[in-house]
């Protein structure tokens, strides 16, 4: 199969989707692989280590593109690249799919088969997939770090000859992925953690990392099927941020991760929670990309408001690109692995659940939402 790495275009992203690791891993296999120069520069990877890894390098990608079966991105290609796609061949990335009806149009137009990462199953077989959870864990890590860079204090505590310096009080909302690896490394830095969710499970895995569980009185425990969070009711909304304008106050850093998939992301921390914290705390809102956890979040900036800086970064992966590309790479090498045969054929079985789940468009058409559509067994092959 002929594999082609484009140099990411969106501003700020500075991830590739393959790194030299995997691709050796598909040269082993007999894939042939064409990368784009300077594609993993800015990840820390050069032209280099791919070419070492049995890549070749193309100046001018645009052949390698029109002849690729397959095509790992991070966020869809350029329209112009896209057109100049085969029919048939596979495009991987992180397409946003409930927000990008006119790209999975394109798409289809081009009769390309799209996947799209983000909607990988939260099984236990999809796990080394997951791109979700690489990424977040990532950035829940970053969080700390970042809050840690801003704070006029120590995380840990520290004796020392001119006295003893109390530990920093962190606050992390939402138990996710991210928030979990939050809370980790927060400890880890020798801070006291306190940390909240909606779903009653997480309390067991916030105490687990030697964090506090933050009681606030619910209804009932809103976690779906699927495992994320459902909605609350507007009181007990504004319970739970009474509850939590209480512990924001006494916090030195708050790390806000909660998220309702294909909703804004809910309100925790009003403006007048934001007035009542010391001036010189820190706020990082990792849910900025879907508006944010703090009502004085500005996405994509850092802003200072009654003297607590507010952080409210966007693609945070993108902010430790060697680590966050290895991990992305491995999770989309899993996804080649599942979609090609034995002789490295792109070999489409859409009655996997994960291969059918991915699926966002196939054989001239928007399939996602739609799954049900695809045919299993359909080999999809070139
Ligand atoms: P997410 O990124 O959608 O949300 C982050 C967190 O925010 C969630 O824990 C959610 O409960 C919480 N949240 C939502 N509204 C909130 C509110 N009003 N106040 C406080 N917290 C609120 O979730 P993520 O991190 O993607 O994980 C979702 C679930 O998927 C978890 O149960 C996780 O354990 C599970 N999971 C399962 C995997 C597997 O089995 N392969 C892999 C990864 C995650």
């Amino acid at each position: 199969m002929k594999i082609a790495v484009l140099t990411e275009q969106a501003e700020g992203e500075r991830r590739v989707a393959l790194v030299p690791e995997s691709v050796g891993r598909l040269s082993k296999a007999g894939h042939k692989v064409s990368v784009q120069a300077g594609a993993g520069e800015a990840a820390g990877f050069s032209d280099d280590d791919f070419q070492a890894a049995g890549a070749e390098i193309a100046r001018d990608i645009s052949t390698a593109l029109h002849e690729a079966d397959l095509i790992p991105a991070i966020e869809a290609p350029s329209a112009s690249a896209v057109s100049s796609l085969k029919k048939r061949a596979a495009l991987i990335g992180l397409f946003r799919p409930g927000a990008s009806a006119e790209l999975l149009e394109s798409f289809a137009a081009q009769g390309v088969t799209a996947f799209s990462m983000e909607l990988v199953p939260r099984i236990a077989r999809a796990q080394r997939l997951d791109v979700l959870s690489s990424q977040s864990s990532l950035a829940g890590y970053k969080a700390v770090l970042i809050a840690a860079d801003s704070l006029g204090k120590f995380m840990p505590m520290m004796m020392t000859a001119a006295g003893t310096m109390p530990p920093s009080r962190v606050l992390v909302l939402g138990a996710g992925v991210a928030g979990l690896q939050a809370i980790a490394t927060a400890r880890r830095l020798g801070a006291i953690v306190e940390a909240f969710d909606v779903r009653a499970a997480t309390r067991e895995q916030v105490e687990s990392l030697g964090a506090t569980f933050v009681e606030v009185p619910q209804a009932a425990d809103v976690e779906t099927a699927g495992g994320y969070a459902g909605e609350l009711s507007e009181a007990e909304q504004a319970r739970q941020r009474e509850v939590i304008a209480e512990r924001v106050k006494s916090s030195d850093a708050v790390i806000t991760t909660a998220l309702i998939p294909g909703r804004p992301a809910p309100l925790l921390v009003e403006a007048s929670a934001v007035a009542g914290m010391r001036a010189g705390s820190v706020i990082v809102d990792l849910a900025a990309e879907a508006g944010g956890n703090c009502e004085l979040s500005e996405p994509g900036s850092t802003v200072t408001r009654h003297g607590v800086v507010i952080h409210a970064p966007l693609n945070v992966p993108s902010m430790m690109p060697l680590h966050a590309s290895q991990m992305y790479s491995r999770n989309v090498l899993a996804l080649i692995e599942l979609i090609t045969d034995d002789n490295g054929a792109l070999s489409l079985d859409f009655s996997d659940e994960i291969v059918r789940a991915t699926c966002v468009t196939h054989e001239g058409r928007v399939v996602y939402g739609d799954s049900d559509s695809l045919t299993p067994g359909d080999s999809g092959a070139a």
